[in-house]
């Protein structure tokens, strides 16, 4: 057994220099693993991670097989977080052929890869652009995903390609289907971004901008509690798939009063049309991750809600914590 498996196990973090990745990777460090990131820095940053020395960072593109391959077979990991993918759903409306060569094609490289050193994948699936319009709020993982969008297709897809790969191979490969994750460090452009943008906005004393009547709702969760949620998925001795989620609905009229109150004063937002197509109400039930992984959400939304303007109003350091 080398000396690195003696300290901790080897991770390997897709999209490492991403929101949610970035996260996860503290949270390796901190606990003693060593870790390789791969990221082709579309959107992500190195500037987001540890300094020199500290960790590994392999600029790779995931729909590379070579490339997924060889960095796989030399660095042998433990566990791969798979978080890399092109994650805007309106670019996957668009050009539904080059999301799904990235979260489709990449995934199954890194399968692939993952096969021969019998590492265990992670996969950060989505719970809200899975569950369809007509879906029980709040929705469990035995509802019959019905994507509205590409995105959510290329997601369910590999669901499907995790649970072909566990029983072919007995392998024990995940998906977390996560409800709208915010928390510092994170881009506006993202399923949660609209507290950031809100935030900045609230913070330069302008108006947000509510699309529609701001009574729709989504299940928004801490990004400390998912990083919490990865760590105990990577550990449980079986695969499967899970909702993570806070468990309860937030609208957008809520956001602005949360933010209102860490900014210290009553804000009165814009109204403009409603998005075509948007969801009104979506919410996880994560009743199966706690009874199996032992996780639940924690960090009630004001206070996660409270870290990110303070995140905001302090210039979004790119090394903010939860
Ligand atoms: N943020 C959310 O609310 C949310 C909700 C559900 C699911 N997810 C999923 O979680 C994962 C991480 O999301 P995030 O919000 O941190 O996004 P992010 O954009 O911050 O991170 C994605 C990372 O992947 C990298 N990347 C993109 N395409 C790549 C490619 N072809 N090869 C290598 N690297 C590539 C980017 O550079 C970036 O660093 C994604 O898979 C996303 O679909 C996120």
């Amino acid at each position: 057994m080398s000396a690195r498996r003696l300290l901790g196990m080897h991770a390997l973090v897709t999209g490492g220099a991403g929101f949610i990745g970035s996260h996860i990777v503290d949270a390796l460090l901190a606990r003693g693993d060593t870790v390789t990131v791969v990221d082709n820095l579309s959107s992500g940053r190195t500037s987001r991670l540890p300094g020199p020395g500290k960790v590994d960072v392999e600029v790779i593109d995931i729909t590379d097989a070579a490339a997924v391959s060889a960095v796989v077979a030399r660095t042998r990991p433990d566990v791969i977080f798979h978080l890399a993918a092109q994650i805007d759903v309106r670019a996957s409306v668009d050009d539904p052929a080059r999301d799904a060569a990235i979260n489709i094609g990449g995934t199954i490289n890194l399968l692939t890869a993952a096969l021969p050193v019998g590492a265990k994948l992670v996969f950060a699936s989505t719970g809200g652009a899975l569950y369809g319009t007509e879906a029980p709020v709040p929705s469990d993982e035995q509802v019959p995903p019905a994507p509205e969008a590409p995105y959510g297709t290329a997601k369910q897809c590999v669901e499907h390609y995790l649970d072909l790969f566990n029983r072919l191979h007995s392998t024990r490969h995940t998906a977390l289907r996560l409800g709208n994750v915010f928390g510092p460090r994170q881009d506006p452009a993202g399923e949660a971004g609209v507290i950031a943008i809100f935030s900045g906005r609230i913070h330069q004393s302008q108006q947000p901008t509510i699309f529609g009547d701001g009574f729709q709702t989504r299940d928004y969760v801490y990004v400390g509690d998912v990083v919490a949620a990865f760590l105990a998925a990577a550990a449980h001795t079986a695969g499967g798939v899970w909702n993570i989620g806070a468990g309860q609905e937030t609208s957008v009229l809520d956001l602005v009063k949360y933010i209102g109150q860490a900014a210290g004063r009553d804000v009165t937002p814009l109204f403009a049309p409603a998005r075509p197509g948007e969801m009104q109400r979506s919410a996880l039930n994560a009743d199966a991750a706690r009874r199996d992984l032992g996780w639940r959400a924690t960090t009630p939304i004001e206070e996660g809600i409270a870290r990110v303007y303070a995140w905001v109003r302090d210039g979004q350091p790119e090394r903010a914590h939860p």
